[in-house]
């Protein structure tokens, strides 16, 4: 594999902060320091299904470090060995990865950067065991990879959270209401915990610390005691009550992942109006988590990764992930880097430096 010329690539599931860092950084470095062409697929694995591409040159890439959203399109819906199709009135799902092999073979391409979270990477790795060669980069938002320490598009989510919840603050102590944001993340805490820490939430709900409502009613309580009237609640779409289940807001058959979570902010702010005589207020933050411009943190980590994904590629490594250790950018084998999610760890020092500073976790 080694002095490979030709390379595709797509960014799959669902967008985030830095996508267009990573392609420009894959592409510039491909182009400048290896002569290597890059190919790009529209809209995910649907490019690849139904060969869709995009001219992927040093000009195409020029201008799109600042830009959210990514230039190539995603879908959390196309996955080629499971794509929806209508028979006999019936939702059914067929396996077409032979078409997807047929794509590649196609356009002489000799491995394919597949930029995505753990649905994306998993469907990288399905294909790699078909012969396909990839390598991929961590994305999401959730920050729920568990080969990688950091994955770009986290800090982006992270710092609009950060932000809601500042100016959730003033207003909330101007009607001396209680306030619930609720955050995306799945079925992990971090940008619910991190968020919350920046932003200095009174108490943090997070899946990974089933809480109890009446223990959010006594942290509401004692704050009252202490003279603050009012309280901001961070809450992830993954949290749930003790001995209760997840909210779950849509089912979207046609996608891998078909559950799309969200309403627990709702639900608790429903049972915290039961008990208290405070008015409490819900924002649902959701898509705006996706989008706009990346912090320079996932500029930067996103150009890192597209560099090494082009540096992997030249030295003819295959079916690996690009993954960030400490301060290093280094490889890891694709089939361990869909192993597992990466989750809060309640006896983690970040959950210590929280509940030190008096953050409730509705535990206690
Ligand atoms: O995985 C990223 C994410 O934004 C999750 O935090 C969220 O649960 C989900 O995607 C939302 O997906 P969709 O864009 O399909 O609503």
């Amino acid at each position: 594999m080694a002095g490979i010329k030709r390379v595709g690539v797509l960014t799959g599931g669902g967008d985030c902060p830095g996508l267009n860092a990573v392609l420009r950084g894959l592409v510039k470095a491909s182009s400048f320091d290896h002569d290597i062409h890059v190919v790009g697929f529209e809209d995910g694995f649907a490019g690849l299904i139904k060969d869709r591409t995009i001219r992927l040159d040093a000009d195409a890439v020029s201008g799109i470090l600042p830009r959210g959203g990514t230039i190539l399109g995603s879908s959390n819906k196309d996955n080629p060995f499971r794509v929806p199709a209508m028979i006999n009135g019936e939702l059914t799902f067929e396996d077409r990865s032979d078409e997807a092999m047929r794509t590649f073979d196609r356009y002489g391409l000799e491995l394919l950067v597949v930029i995505g979270g753990d649905g994306s990477l998993a469907i990288g790795n399905q294909l790699a065991e078909k012969g396909m060669p990839v390598i991929g980069i961590p994305k999401t938002i959730d920050n729920d990879l568990g080969a990688t320490d950091v994955t770009f598009g986290f800090d982006t989510a992270l710092s609009t959270a950060c932000g809601a919840l500042d100016k959730l603050h003033t207003t909330a102590e101007s009607h001396h209401r209680i306030m619930v944001l609720e955050v995306m993340g799945r079925y992990a805490g971090w940008i619910a915990l991190e968020a919350g820490l920046a932003g200095g939430g009174d108490i943090i709900l997070v899946p990974e610390i089933p809480f109890k409502v009446e223990s959010v009613v006594s942290a509401v309580k004692d704050r009252k005691f202490l003279g603050r009237n009012y309280t901001l609640i961070v809450i992830a779409e993954g949290a749930k009550a003790e001995g209760g289940e997840v909210h779950v807001a849509k089912v979207v058959e046609e996608s891998t992942d078909a559950i799309r979570l969200g309403g627990v902010g709702d639900w608790l702010a429903a049972e915290l109006e039961k008990r208290l005589e405070t008015e409490v207020r819900v924002t649902v933050l959701g898509h705006l988590q996706r989008g706009g411009s990346p912090t320079a943190f996932d500029r930067i980590l996103g150009t890192r990764y597209g560099v090494h994904a082009a540096e992997c590629a030249a030295k003819g490594m295959k079916n690996v992930m690009v993954s960030l250790k400490g301060i290093d950018i280094t490889e890891v084998p694709l089939s361990d880097a869909v192993k597992e999610l990466r989750r809060l760890d309640p006896q983690s020092e970040l959950v210590h430096v929280a509940r030190s500073v008096g953050t409730r976790f509705g535990d206690e």
